[in-house]
Order: structure tokens, then C-alpha cells, then sequence
């Protein structure tokens, strides 16, 4: 594993925890900050030993306190355009492209990119002190890390709506009621409540995971029918040593043991 300066990574049990670790600008992300990321999420992806990532802020204050306001402060058009194509492609949509599930883990404010961050991964358990929000028209921008259309497919257009005009954060209780999280827990209990939810996906078959992860993405996909990516997917399962796994243990009622192969 690569060695990093503002993330920790950690493997046990299958579970990968990747924690955003600058505490001091809460956890804000700069260039650094996104490129580490890709970095670590590209190295789960092809590690054998990791099942499923968790992702995460250090400190009890915050999630991801959004982009770094202060590197692009100065910025022009064409810098500001480049600055959301390649963090879209380094991170939102590499998280929610990956074959391998990934739950947000959201202990605090998760604001800007790191509400972005959050509805990027495939599921999000928050802690009852979290506060969420798209503040950028705050800043006069807008979300540039794919929020304005990953927020609405959660929270349908409405809602996306008013967070994003009023800039205004929601309690992890409003986040929960509008299905923008799973999940809510204590501070406490939020690492516990991902690994319980990563302990159960994770005796599931990787490769099928996979197909599902592409079959849910693909409803949201530009000109992609996604039924016709499920039915490719589902075709696809068949040929798995996993899927002859799954049912020859069903059939032998014993507990499946996947290779995701
Ligand atoms: N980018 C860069 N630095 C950030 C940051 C961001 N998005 N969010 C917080 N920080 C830095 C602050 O500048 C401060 O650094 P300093 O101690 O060197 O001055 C440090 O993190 C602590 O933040 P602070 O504002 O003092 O904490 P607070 O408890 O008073 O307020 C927030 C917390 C989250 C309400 C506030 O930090 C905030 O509004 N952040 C920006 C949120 C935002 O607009 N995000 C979208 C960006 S597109």
C-alpha cells in the first residue's frame, strides 16, 4: 500500500477504512487530498484482500467540510471547469463506479464535495451530529462534483432543490427522513453500524455485487437502458464460479464460500 499524507487507510476482516485526515481544515479537499484518494480506492479495487470500503473523516467535527475554498479561490472559467471534470473523474464517479461496495461513514459535516463525496458511495450512515449541505451558491458557484445530479436522484429534484438555493445544512434526523442516508446512528455507534453492514454484504458474492453495482448505475447512466445493462449483467452471473457456488450450496444447505470468480 502506498504511503499517504492527509488519509489512513486501513484493512481487517475484508474491510477496508479509508479516513480523510486533515483535521485541521476539516478535512477539506484539496488536489492532494482527491488524488490520494483515487489512489487508495484504485488499490482496494484490485486487492484481494479488501471486500467492501468504508470511508470516513478523522476528528468528531466533521465528514468532509467541502472542496478547499483556499486553492481555488483564484481560480478562472477554464481552471474552475478542469477543477470539476478531473475531481468528477478521479473521485465521485470512480467511488461510484467501483466494483466493490462502498458505505460513506459521515461522523460530522459533510458539506459541498463532501456531501458529494457521501452520495457518490453506494450507502451512508450518519452520526446524529452530522449536519448536511450543498453550500456552494453561498460561495457563488455551484456544486461542481457531480451533487446537483447525484443529490436529486436521492432526494428527488425538489429537495435537491432547496438545498442547494438556500445552502442551508439538514440534521442527519431531515437527512434520514428524505432518504439521503440509510442510516443514522451516536458518534459511538457509527463505525460499528458500517461494519455491521459491511460484515453482512461482505459473505455475499463479490462478483455479483459487481453486477449489481453496474446494473443500479446504469439507471442513472446517460443513453444506457439500464434494464438492458441487468439483463446482460444477470446473463453474465451465470457463467461465475460464484454463481455455481451460491446455488450448489443452497441446494446442499450449506453456507456458500464465494472466490468472486
Ligand atoms: N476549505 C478550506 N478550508 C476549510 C473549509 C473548506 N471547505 N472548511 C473549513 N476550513 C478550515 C477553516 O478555514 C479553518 O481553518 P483555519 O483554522 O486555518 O482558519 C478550519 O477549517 C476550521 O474551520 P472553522 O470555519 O474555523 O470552523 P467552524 O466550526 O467555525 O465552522 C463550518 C465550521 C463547516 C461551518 C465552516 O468551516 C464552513 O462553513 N466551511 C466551509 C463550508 C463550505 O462552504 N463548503 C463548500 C465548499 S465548495
Amino acid at each position: 500500500m502506498s504511503a499517504f499524507q492527509n488519509i489512513l487507510t486501513a484493512v481487517e476482516n475484508g474491510v477496508e477504512t479509508i479516513t480523510i485526515n486533515r483535521p485541521d481544515k476539516l478535512n477539506a479537499l484539496n488536489k492532494q487530498t482527491i488524488q490520494e484518494l483515487h489512489q487508495a480506492l484504485a488499490e482496494a479495487e484490485t486487492n484481494d484482500l479488501v471486500k467492501i470500503i468504508i470511508i470516513t473523516g478523522s476528528g468528531q467535527k466533521a465528514f468532509v467540510a467541502g472542496a478547499d475554498i483556499a486553492e481555488f479561490a483564484n481560480f478562472n472559467r477554464e481552471q474552475g471547469q478542469e477543477l470539476s471534470d478531473s475531481g468528477q473523474k478521479l473521485l465521485f464517479d470512480f467511488i461510484q463506479n467501483l466494483s466493490k461496495p462502498t458505505i460513506a461513514a459521515i461522523n460530522g459535516f459533510a458539506l459541498g464535495g463532501g456531501l458529494e463525496v457521501a452520495v457518490s458511495c453506494h450507502i451512508r450512515v450518519a452520526s446524529d451530529n452530522a449536519k448536511m449541505g450543498l453550500p456552494e451558491v453561498s460561495l457563488g458557484v455551484i456544486p461542481g462534483y457531480g451533487g446537483t445530479q447525484r443529490l436529486a436522484q436521492l432526494v428527488g429534484k425538489g429537495k435537491a432543490f432547496e438545498m442547494i438555493m438556500t445552502a442551508d445544512m439538514i440534521s442527519a434526523d431531515d437527512a434520514l427522513t428524505w432518504g439521503l442516508v440509510n442510516h443514522v446512528t451516536t458518534p459511538e455507534n457509527l463505525m460499528a453500524k458500517c461494519n455491521e453492514l459491511a460484515s453482512k454484504i461482505i459473505t455475499r458474492s463479490p462478483s455479483a455485487l459487481a453486477s449489481a453495482i453496474r446494473s443500479v448505475n446504469a439507471n442513472f447512466a446517460d443513453g444506457v437502458n439500464g434494464f438492458e445493462t441487468e439483463i446482460v449483467e444477470f446473463g453474465k452471473c451465470f457463467a461465475t464460479a460464484d454463481f455455481k457456488e451460491g446455488t450448489t450450496a443452497f441446494l446442499e444447505k450449506r453456507k456458500p464460500s464465494f472466490t468472486g470468480k
